[in-house]
């Protein structure tokens, strides 16, 4: 055994999580993928209309590959009714007018190939809008249409679903609540029909894993019209697939099949979806929002999100009390880790939930596929908000962001610490989630150079902070955190142990919270990352390494001999990396 093996063991030897990292059956390129997530109506505006579309995105690309990026990954463009961000879909096979046109899409594709990027698509596979011809068509109760069984109809519903309606019907806002499962229609074809999200979201019909003999509208999922939507599930997938998308992103993705008790049915579903996948399409990637990688990955997806629902955890990181999705998180027995998240400045909390859950979901499932903890998305908080609002404290936390294993996210302006807008409108179904989908803030001024539009056309309002927070700004700061993430971001890439694959070991000692330390290895080489997003300084004592050599630091952080090992150092607000040599 040489030196560095003998490190290596040691290290190995004081950690709770370690195995070999190995991902079967997964393109190469999500080993070293990083993905740029685009909130299209937001991104940039080619035309002037105050809403974002594919050309403006065309436009960035150059800005998007100097990021660092190697994949996007686009929420819907599919033509909507736009109740729901995009998330009600009419037509799957073409792009909404306001984004362009299916041209336009190729075209996209086109110029992000260039540049090495990988495009994905948002693929809304349990529902449509009710504004889809395949709805309209089946709500005529025509026993011969295509779509007769495209959905699910019922004349009898219990008296507490029906009680439910009438709840979500005293809602201030009752068509933007998820309260509920049916929604009364009196249509030809049935009195109430099923929704898998807003009433506007009429779920499609993949069928039930036990159809109860009590309820003659449950159809098995081998019956014809589970089939003919499976089928058309397929359709649209090869049909962008054949344009040349790499992958998609698939809402929502384990509620296709109701009554499913272990998600056992809908497994097998994206089982066989994804055997007929690799087949076909062996270099495209299935990527869940399931929020459950143990069932996720086996299921077929190559990539599931750990993030504000499902797998518990990252609430206790970065979701404090007082941000909205904090209350939402809050549970009085975790009264500890949510009051104070991890990544708060006054150190409060604890990385104790986020380890277990995470450590347990990622030893299950890391030869398998990949865990995506994604900056923010369209759906939750983005990291700056309420106390967490400076660049040195967003650095922070973007180093433990870009460190980890699996697949990154960056969401759309988290690069340069876009901030979450308290309050503001509903704006097409968002609810509260208006505040994660604001401009991007490119330059100063009242449009942010995100559009020519007036400041009272615009998608949703913007607020630069005095131009302080735009890429035009940070591009001359070589101290921004536009800048850090790209060192960031070219670290990830140079580096074997951080790559998706790379192992990764908590190295706390049980009971210790500030500073957080890991190592990521891979390939021969040894990675010690240290974070800390306390306001004061924090040490922690790791076994003795013949040498750590620093890599990347923000703040300041020191490394001293100690007779226990070696003492890493950090003031508050830093975070370091150190390669093992
Ligand atoms: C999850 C999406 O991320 C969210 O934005 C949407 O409202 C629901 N699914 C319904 O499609």
């Amino acid at each position: 055994m040489n030196k560095k093996t003998i490190i290596a063991a040691a290290l190995a030897s004081f950690m709770s999580f370690a195995a070999h990292a190995q991902v079967a059956n997964n393109p190469q390129w999500l080993d070293n993928a990083i993905f740029y997530q685009i909130y299209p109506s937001s991104y940039m505006d080619s035309d002037g209309n105050g809403i974002g579309d594919l050309p403006g995105i065309v436009s960035k690309l150059d800005y998007i590959k100097s990021l660092g990026i190697t994949a996007i990954w686009l929420n819907p463009v599919f033509e909507s009714g736009w109740f729901d961000g995009g998330y009600d879909v009419i037509d799957f096979y073409k792009i909404d007018p306001r984004f362009g046109t299916n041209t336009d899409m190729v075209k996209l594709i086109d110029e992000a190939h260039r540049r090495g990027i990988k495009v994905c698509l948002d693929l809304v596979a349990g529902h449509t809008s009710d504004k889809s011809p395949w709805f309209k068509d089946c709500s005529t109760g025509d026993r011969n249409s295509r779509y007769a069984d495209y959905y699910i109809w019922t004349d009898s519903i219990s008296p507490k679903e029906q009680q439910k309606i009438v709840v979500r019907h005293q809602a201030a806002n009752p068509a933007s609540s998820t309260y509920g499962r049916y929604v009364e229609a009196n249509a030809p074809r049935g009195k109430y029909y099923e929704k898998n999200f807003f009433e506007c979201q009429p779920a499609l019909n993949y069928g039930f894993a036990n159809p109860d003999p009590v309820h003659p509208w449950e159809q098995p999922v081998d019956a014809p019209g589970p089939q003919a939507v499976r089928r058309e599930l397929k359709n649209i997938i090869a049909f962008w697939f054949d344009k040349g998308i790499d992958g998609f992103r698939v809402d929502m993705a384990s509620s296709l099949i109701k009554n499913d008790k272990g998600k056992k049915a809908v497994s097998k579903l994206w089982n066989e979806m994804r055997a007929w996948k690799d087949k076909h399409y062996p270099h495209c990637v299935f990527i869940s929002e399931w929020s459950n990688p143990e069932q996720a990955i086996p299921a077929g997806f190559n990539v599931d999100f750990m993030m504000q629902f499902g797998l518990k955890g990252y609430g206790s990181l970065f979701f404090s009390r007082d941000t909205p999705w904090g209350k939402r998180g809050y549970k009085p027995e975790n009264e500890k880790e949510y009051r104070f998240c991890y990544f708060d400045r006054d150190g409060k909390g604890s990385p104790k939930e986020f380890a277990e859950n995470y450590g347990h979901a990622y030893n299950a499932t890391k030869s398998l596929g990949y865990i995506a903890l994604p900056t923010a998305n369209h759906d939750f908080q983005r990291p700056n908000i309420g106390t967490r609002n400076t660049p040195e404290q967003l650095k922070v936390a973007m180093t433990f962001f870009l460190t980890m294993p699996g697949v990154p996210f960056i969401y759309y302006g988290d690069e340069i610490g876009m901030k979450y807008q308290m309050d503001l409108p509903n704006k097409e179904g968002s609810n509260n989630r208006a505040g994660t989908r604001t401009p991007m803030q490119w330059t100063k001024g009242e449009t942010a150079g995100f559009s020519s539009c007036t400041p009272a056309q615009l998608y949703l309002p913007v607020d630069t902070e005095n131009g302080r927070i735009t890429v035009e700004a940070q591009l001359k700061d070589p101290a921004s955190l536009l800048h850090y993430t790209r060192r960031l971001t070219a670290l990830r890439h140079q580096q074997a142990a951080l790559r998706g694959n790379g192992e990764w070991t908590l190295l706390n000692k049980d009971g210790q919270n500030y500073p957080l330390v890991y190592q990521r290895s891979n390939q021969g080489e040894t990675i010690v990352v240290a974070i800390n997003p306390a306001r004061f300084k924090t040490k922690a004592v790791i076994p003795h390494t013949e040498t750590l050599h620093k890599l990347l630091e923000t703040g300041k952080t020191a490394v001293k001999q100690a007779n226990t090992g070696d003492e890493l150092r950090l003031d508050g607000f830093s975070a370091v990396v150190y390669k093992v040599e």
